[in-house]
Parts: C-alpha cells; sequence; structure tokens
C-alpha cells in the first residue's frame, strides 16, 4: 500500500465491533447452554480463528459477516478436536481458550503463526499448573505449539506479575472447572470484559478494586451453567483509535466516529487526548450489555508531550502505536514507560515503533519499558516494516497521511487481523 499526504478528511465513521468482545461471544456462547446470538461481531482474522477452533470441537457456529450464531453445548459439551486448534496470530484465541482446554476430559494441542508461537505462555502455563492443570509447551521453550491433558483442577488466589487481561480471563475461564474460588490480582486494573460478560452468562464472578480503582481482583466460582445471550458487540475503541488520531492530525479534519465502547478500562486514549491538548468531544453516552459506549468528535488540533505511564497502560497498550505517531506530530517531548509489555505483543512494539518513526524522520529513543519521542519535526515518507502487524500497518498510514512525500506500508494486508475494512472506511471520509 503506498499513501500520501491528505488535507481534510470529514464525516462519520460506524468503527467495526470489538475484537476483545467478539472473541469472548464466541467462547463464553459454545460453553453455554443454548443459543448466542451477536450482532456487529468483528469478522477480522483473529475471532474467525477463534470460530474455527470451536467448530473443531463440535459447536455449531453460523457466521455471516458482523452476525454470529452459537448453538451453545454447555460447559460440558466440547468434543475432542481431530486436529491441531490453528490459532493463527491471536493471542487472546490462544490464552483464553486454554483456560477452558484445561477443563476438558480430553487432550488438545494448539498452534499458530511464527509471531503467535514465539509470544510467551509462561504467563498461564504456571498458574494453570497450580490449577491442576496439565499444560505443556510442545517443544520446551515455553512458548506455543502446546498440549493440554486432562486436569483435575481446583481454585487458587493468583497474584499475577503482569496486568494482563488475557491471563486473568484465562484463569477465570479454569476457574468455572474448578473446585472452589479462583482468584487474580493484578498491579494494575486490565480490561474487564470477561467479568462483566461472565456475569451475564450467569457466572458468579465478583470484582473487588482498591486503591481508587486502579489495583483489582477478580474472583470465580466452581459453575454448573451458563446461559446464551443476544450481545450487540460495541465499537472496538482500539480501531477508533486511528480516525481519533487521523482526525486530530490531518488539517482541516472533523470526523464523527459513531458508537464506540468506551469501558474506562479501555479508554486511556481519550485521557491521553485531553492531556495533549486536543480537541476531542464525548457525547451521546450510553450502556448496552453491561458496557459503556458513546459517540466521539474530532477536529484538527495543535497537540503537545505529555507523560504516560503507570495504570494508565493497560487501558491504552494496544493503542500505544498510533500514539507514539500522534507524539511524533506534537510539540516537545513525551514519554511513554512502564510499557514493558509492548515487547511481547505481536510484534515487539518498542522496537517496531521506534525504528518505524525514525526511518520516518522522528526523533524518538527506544526505553527498556517504552520510548521517549521529541516532536514537532516534519515526518517524511519511507518504506515501513510492519513485520506483519497489524497495528503498525495502521498506525503508520496515520502517519504517511501527515508525512512528506510517498510512504510504502509493506504487507499491508495484515490489517484483516483486526479491521478488515480499514483502508475502505478511509475513502468513505476523503
Ligand atoms: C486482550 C488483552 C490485551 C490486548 C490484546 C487483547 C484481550 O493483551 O493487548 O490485544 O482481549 O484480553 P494482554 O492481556 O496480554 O495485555
Amino acid at each position: 500500500m503506498e499513501l500520501t499526504n491528505i488535507s481534510g478528511l470529514k464525516g462519520e465513521v460506524a468503527i467495526p465491533g470489538d475484537k476483545s468482545i467478539s472473541h469472548r461471544c464466541v467462547m463464553f456462547g459454545s460453553i453455554s447452554s443454548g443459543i448466542t446470538e451477536v450482532t456487529n461481531f468483528l469478522p477480522g482474522a483473529d475471532c474467525r480463528a477463534t470460530i474455527d477452533c470451536f467448530r473443531r470441537m463440535g459447536i455449531d457456529i453460523e457466521h455471516n459477516e458482523t452476525s454470529v450464531i452459537v448453538h451453545g453445548k454447555g460447559l460440558r459439551g466440547l468434543r475432542a478436536p481431530q486436529d491441531i486448534l490453528d490459532v493463527g496470530n491471536s493471542g487472546t484465541t490462544t490464552r483464553l481458550i486454554c483456560g477452558i482446554l484445561a477443563g476438558q476430559p480430553f487432550d488438545s494441542k494448539l498452534s499458530g503463526d511464527n509471531s503467535l508461537n514465539s509470544r510467551p505462555m509462561r504467563r498461564i502455563m504456571e498458574p494453570l499448573t497450580q490449577m491442576g492443570a496439565n499444560v505443556s509447551s510442545v517443544l520446551r521453550n515455553d512458548c506455543a505449539p502446546l498440549y493440554i491433558a486432562p486436569g483435575q483442577l481446583h481454585g487458587i488466589h493468583y497474584s499475577s506479575p503482569v496486568a494482563s487481561a488475557q491471563v486473568k480471563s484465562c484463569l477465570l475461564l479454569a476457574g468455572l472447572y474448578a473446585d472452589g474460588e479462583t482468584s487474580v490480582t493484578e498491579p494494575f486494573l486490565s480490561r474487564n470484559h470477561t467479568e462483566l460478560m461472565l456475569k451475564e452468562f450467569g457466572a458468579d464472578v465478583r470484582s473487588v478494586y482498591e486503591t481508587g480503582g486502579t489495583k483489582a481482583t477478580a474472583s470465580i466460582r466452581t459453575c454448573r451453567q451458563l446461559y446464551g445471550q443476544k450481545i450487540s458487540v460495541p465499537g472496538d475503541i482500539s480501531s477508533a483509535a486511528y480516525f481519533i488520531a487521523a482526525g486530530l492530525l490531518v488539517p482541516n479534519s472533523e470526523i464523527l466516529i459513531k458508537n464506540v465502547g468506551i469501558n474506562p478500562t479501555r479508554a486511556g486514549i481519550l485521557e491521553v487526548c485531553q492531556n495533549m491538548g486536543a480537541d476531542i468531544s464525548l457525547f451521546n453516552e450510553r450502556k448496552e450489555g453491561g458496557e459503556p459506549i458513546g459517540d466521539i468528535l474530532v477536529r484538527t488540533s495543535n497537540l503537545h508531550g505529555t507523560t504516560i505511564e503507570g495504570s494508565l497502560i493497560p487501558t491504552l497498550i494496544d493503542e500505544i502505536p498510533v500514539i507514539a505517531v500522534m507524539a511524533a506530530m506534537a510539540e516537545g517531548t513525551t514519554v511513554i514507560r512502564d510499557a514493558a509489555e509492548l515487547k511481547v505483543k505481536e510484534t515487539n512494539r518498542i522496537e517496531t515503533v521506534t525504528d518505524n518513526l525514525r526511518a520516518m524522520g522522528c526523533d524518538v529513543e527506544p526505553t527498556d519499558d517504552g520510548m521517549i519521542i521529541h516532536g514537532g519535526k516534519r515526518l517524511h515518507g519511507t518504506t515501513i516494516h510492519t513485520l506483519l502487524d497489524h497495528r503498525i500497518a495502521m498506525a503508520f498510514s496515520i502517519a504517511a497521511l501527515v508525512a512528506d512525500g510517498v510512504t510504502k506500508i509493506l504487507d499491508s494486508h495484515c490489517v484483516d487481523v483486526s479491521y478488515p475494512t480499514f483502508y475502505d472506511t478511509f475513502e468513505n471520509l476523503l
């Protein structure tokens, strides 16, 4: 994909469904009794991988673009897959499904693409093993492919060293099948879709917040039955982030982004925008299925640098590549710290962000747990090496819209992972 700078992005954007919530609808629906009907489902490659895994375990799932109907078979209705479960590029599929597989009376094996098979799985293997699960890394390198054999699960309390919704959700799902109570405390609160949704599906799940709502313990008790639900998936704020950035950075722009999920555990980018002096407003706030939603209006703004750290990081971890692009265009310095988790995403995003920003002429330094961006210099077009990371492709497509000359995004088709219609949506705003 080749892109050049533009001016005047104007209009309304409907953002596709939230990736995290779409995965969970399929997973929780599959292990519920009765039908789960999903609208505004995200038909990206990651969520298609989740559908494929559950179909391979005997679940009938009707999927037509943004509509999904899951014919759940109950907590004990999955059947042994004949083949390896292919989780593709999806960390969420891998880590959450392991919690479910750990509670099954059959063996299973899962594997993904090169990026997925190099991401750390010790973070789930260790606590699952403490619960009595039999999970092993086939190559003994603490990564997928993973092999899961039946185990007798019991509840534990786990104090997670990282704020990770994937780790927390994995353990809560295993907790459905474990004797007694399973609880997870995280250093900072990560996205809480699992807790909110499992409650709607009928699980006995609770969250206790400490120290002003940042630190939290989520707990679940063994479960007899979950019940199919009707779910309308909110627009994904992680996808909205590209249009927020485009509206703020591209001259003479005004974009209305409709029906965006603004759960506080996900909405850190809105706070960062405000701290950077953005012209951004949120209205029409409402709730659907326990999740807050709103419309976001952005207009071209002169941004200034900020500091992003601590409890804010898990609330915007996937948006850091595009926030870094905003910081490169902002006056002054932006410091991003406490974000070492960036190193274990689809790529090492401290490297992929800073290497590509530098290639565009930005003055940026990678650090051990983030980056320091000295903004305000003009960016110039170059070749962007996405390393097949969807969020790098999209973040640098936004940079391309404000850079001099031509920017070539290599492997731009990788946007299919989370936002198949990303480039088409842009065309509607020209
Ligand atoms: C996700 C959790 C986050 C996020 C990922 C989706 C989820 O990962 O980066 O894109 O759906 O639970 P971690 O839990 O590893 O932080």
